[in-house]
C-alpha cells in the first residue's frame, strides 16, 4: 500500500514539474504531495551512489536484486537522472548523481531533502570508477577510501609562470609553498569517513572474483619496467587507499605526485592517494549538511572507487599518450563496481539484524575538516567549532 501510494507520488510529481501555466497552483500541489508527515517513506538499508549513465548500467537487470522495481522522481535530482531507483521492498536503492563536483553535491542534496525517503540507517555507497596510480593499484582495482581530498582547491600557477624553487604550480590557499597547510579553508577539502565499516566493506568485496581482461593485461604490463609500479603491473585486487576529487580532469606523472603531496599533506600524513575522481567531496559534502540535520547517519558511508584508467603514463610513453589512448580499464573497472559492490550490497543486507540496523561504532574522527559533527578531527587545524582560539584564527583568516 506504502509502495503503491509512491509509485502514485512519483507519477504526480512527474505530472506536475511538465510545463504549466498557473505556477502558484503547481507550488500549490507540490506542497500538498510532498507533505513529509502524510507520505509513508522508503527506509533504504543501501542507496547506491552512481555519478555516470554506465555506472548506474551495472546495477540494472543484474541477478541479485531489481532496483527498477520502483522509480521514484525526485525534484533536484539531474535532468538527465531524475529517477532514484529502488527495489520491490525498498531495502536497495540507486540513483546517478551526474558528473563533476556541482551536480553531485545539487543530486545528494536534493535527495536528503526528499520526502520519499528517510535515510537515517541507510548505508550510502559511492559506487564510481576512477582514475588510478600505478604506485598502488591497477586497472579494475576495487579501492576503497578513509579520505577524500579535494585536491585542487588550491591557488593555481600554471607551470611556465610558477616559482622556480616549486614542484608544483599548486599551492594550498592562504599559504605560500605547495608544502604548507591550508591556512584559509572552505570546509570541503578532507572528509573523513568510518574506517571500521571500510575494513567490513574490504572484507565483503574480497569474497569477490575480480574481472579482469586481456587488454587491460597487455596496457597494465608496461608499467612492470618501474619498479615504483609494480602494483600497477600486478593483476587488480582489493586495496584500500584514499581518493582526491577534482573538477579538472588532470593528468600526467607531475600532476599526480603533486596530488599525492596534496592528499598527504591535508591529512596530516595519514591519507594515501590512490584514486582521481570528480565527485567524491561534493557527495560527502551534501552528506554531510544532512547528518547536521539528521537526516542521515555519517558513519554509514563507503567511498568504493574502481580503477578505470592510469593517472600517468609508463615508463617511455607521454602523458598524452596515456591520456588519450585506450588501457582497456573501462570495462573491468565497470564490471567490478558490481562484481565487488554486490558483496557489500549483499554483506549489509545479509548482516544488517546482527550489526548494520544499529550501525558500526568508528574508532576514527569521522566529518568533515571543521569538526561540524563534533569531535576534533585528527587532520588539519583542529575543530572550528570546539576551540574558541581556533574558531577565532579561522574568522580572521580572510584578513
Ligand atoms: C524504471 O525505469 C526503467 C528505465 O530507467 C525501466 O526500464 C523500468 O521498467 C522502470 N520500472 C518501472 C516499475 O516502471
Ligand atoms: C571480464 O568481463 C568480460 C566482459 O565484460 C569478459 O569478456 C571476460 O571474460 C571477463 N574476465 C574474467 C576473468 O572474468
Ligand atoms: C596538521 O598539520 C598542521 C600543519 O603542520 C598543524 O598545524 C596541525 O596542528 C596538524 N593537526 C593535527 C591534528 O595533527
Amino acid at each position: 500500500m506504502a509502495l503503491a501510494l509512491l509509485l502514485a507520488i512519483g507519477t504526480l510529481v512527474s505530472a506536475s514539474i511538465l510545463p504549466s501555466t498557473d505556477s502558484s497552483s503547481l507550488r500549490h500541489d507540490l506542497g500538498n504531495i510532498l507533505e513529509p508527515e502524510k507520505v509513508s517513506k522508503l527506509n533504504p538499508k543501501v542507496f547506491i551512489v552512481s555519478l555516470f549513465d554506465a555506472e548506474g548500467d551495472t546495477w540494472y537487470n543484474i541477478p541479485e536484486f531489481n532496483v527498477l522495481a520502483h522509480n521514484i522522481t525526485i525534484p533536484g535530482l539531474s535532468p538527465v537522472f531524475p529517477d532514484a531507483h529502488c527495489t520491490q521492498d525498498g531495502s536497495i536503492c540507486q540513483l546517478t548523481a551526474g558528473e563533476g563536483e556541482i551536480n553531485a553535491a545539487v543530486s545528494i542534496s536534493s535527495l536528503l531533502h526528499s520526502p520519499a525517503f528517510d535515510l537515517r540507517k541507510t548505508y550510502f555507497l559511492i559506487a564510481g570508477i576512477a582514475g588510478i596510480s600505478p604506485k598502488v593499484a591497477t586497472l579494475g582495482s576495487v579501492t576503497f577510501a578513509r579520505f577524500a581530498v579535494q585536491v585542487t582547491l588550491q591557488y593555481e600557477f600554471d607551470a611556465r609562470e610558477k616559482p622556480v624553487e616549486f614542484s608544483t604550480g599548486y599551492v594550498p590557499q592562504g599559504s605560500f609553498a605547495p608544502d604548507q597547510y591550508p591556512r584559509e579553508i572552505y570546509g570541503t577539502e578532507v572528509f573523513e569517513v568510518n574506517d571500521a565499516l571500510r575494513k567490513l566493506a574490504v572484507g565483503f568485496a574480497k569474497t569477490a572474483t575480480l574481472n579482469d581482461t586481456g587488454a587491460a593485461q597487455a596496457y597494465r604490463a608496461n608499467y612492470a619496467s618501474n619498479p615504483a609500479f609494480l602494483s600497477g603491473a600486478s593483476p587488480p585486487s582489493v586495496v584500500q587507499c584514499d581518493t582526491a576529487t577534482s573538477d579538472t580532469f588532470w593528468t600526467g606523472a607531475l600532476l599526480a605526485e603533486a596530488f599525492e603531496n596534496t592528499v598527504r599533506l591535508f591529512t596530516n600524513g595519514t591519507g594515501e592517494y590512490c584514486t582521481t575522481q570528480q565527485e567524491d567531496n561534493a557527495v560527502l559534502e551534501a552528506l554531510l549538511r544532512g547528518a547536521m540535520t539528521k537526516r542521515v547517519d555519517f558513519s554509514r558511508i563507503i567511498i568504493m572507487r574502481t580503477g578505470s584508467n592510469f593517472d600517468r603514463p609508463f615508463l617511455g610513453q607521454s602523458a598524452a599518450e596515456n591520456r588519450f589512448g585506450d588501457s582497456g580499464g573501462f570495462t573491468p573497472s565497470l564490471n567490478n563496481l558490481h562484481i565487488a559492490g554486490v558483496k557489500v550490497v549483499e554483506g549489509i543486507i545479509d548482516g544488517w539484524d546482527t550489526t548494520f540496523a544499529r550501525g558500526v561504532s568508528p574508532s576514527n574522527y569521522v566529518g568533515d575538516i571543521f569538526g561540524s559533527l563534533g569531535g576534533e578531527p585528527d587532520f588539519g587545524p583542529g575543530s572550528i567549532f570546539e576551540q574558541q582560539t581556533i574558531s577565532r584564527r579561522s574568522r580572521r583568516r580572510r584578513v
